[in-house]
């Protein structure tokens, strides 16, 4: 998305990752089936072409919800998570082990783009929801490249559509404003950008594209509510300068936990997320 703004407080660096472990593994777990979508989807691909995945590196892998997911589809191979916040790699040490993947997975702490090299070759390189935060997402892809056998995949999970919980009228504020909402678009909060256009200028060629949904329907459980005002106070923070007054009222009435009418109590709200997943290899490489 070119032409976003490039405000460092969203980068990897300056977020306080530690502070959002829990929302983060929350979110993962509500998102499961774009997980479990995703890396079935990869799996066959390289089932297809006859590529034999060993060794997997997860980049930014977070509290690992995604990382067991890779262990458990790629079910004789090694998966090494690397972040560079030591609580996140901590829930993802614990998930792994509650799970029984202790054998396959390793976890690394790494402040990417430094500290890859101790990642080793890797057939699979998986980052999701992690290039954005990095200040120079080219440079990023430059050394994930580097870590791939000749041949070996490049898996990226970017923003999708922009997230809608709200139909359109929500009996507060003036109609519309589910809709109004739906172009609050969190993905064009300060991010770097993250397209095509970034993967091929760091060295690779795309070799597929997909579109990943999931939609849960009301009533929603409690940690899918969760899940969405975490969504709706990011969007009250951006709202300033996209929503008018009135919506923004509207807004900080929703996000109230307590309110009839907020998103914790209200009976219409759903979840509708998408991912955007890119495959690539080293350009040039010969499948
Ligand atoms: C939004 S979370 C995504 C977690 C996981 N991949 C997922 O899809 O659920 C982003 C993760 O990237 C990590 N991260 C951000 N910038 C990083 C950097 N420069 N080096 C290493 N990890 C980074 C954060 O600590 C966080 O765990």
């Amino acid at each position: 998305m070119a032409g976003h703004s490039h405000q460092s407080h969203e980068h990897g660096s300056d977020t306080d990752w530690a502070s959002r472990a829990a929302d983060i593994t929350r979110e993962g777990e509500v998102l499961m089936p774009y997980f479990t979508e995703t890396v079935t989807w990869i799996a066959s691909l390289c089932r297809g072409e006859g590529w034999e995945v060993r060794r997997i590196a997860d980049i930014g892998s977070g509290p690992g919800v995604g990382t067991c997911v890779l262990a458990q589809e790629f079910d004789s191979a090694v998966v090494i998570a690397v972040d560079g916040s030591r609580e996140m790699l901590d829930r993802a040490e614990a998930r792994v082990k509650a799970l029984g993947l202790s054998m396959r997975v390793q976890t690394l702490q790494a402040e990417i783009p430094v500290g890859l090299d101790r990642v080793g070759q890797v057939d699979l390189v998986w980052a999701a929801m992690v290039l954005h935060h990095i200040g120079d997402p080219v440079a990023a892809l430059r050394e994930l490249r580097s870590l791939l056998k000749p041949g070996g995949m490049l898996i990226v999970a970017e923003f999708g559509d922009p997230s809608r919980f709200l139909p359109d009228d929500v009996s507060v504020g003036r109609p519309g404003l589910g809709e109004r909402l739906g172009d609050v678009d969190l993905s064009a909060a300060g991010f770097s950008d993250v397209s095509p256009d970034v993967i091929r200028a760091a060295g690779f060629d795309l070799v597929a594209e997909r579109m990943v949904r999931v939609r849960r329907d009301p009533p929603l459980s409690e940690e899918a509510r969760r899940v969405v005002l975490g969504y709706a106070r990011r969007m009250s923070q951006l709202a300033e300068e996209r929503l008018d007054l009135q919506d923004r009222e509207a807004l900080d009435v929703l996000i109230e936990e307590d309110s009839p009418l907020g998103i914790m109590r209200r009976q219409d709200v759903f979840l509708e997320v998408s991912r955007r997943i890119y495959v690539a290899r080293a350009a040039g490489a010969v499948s």
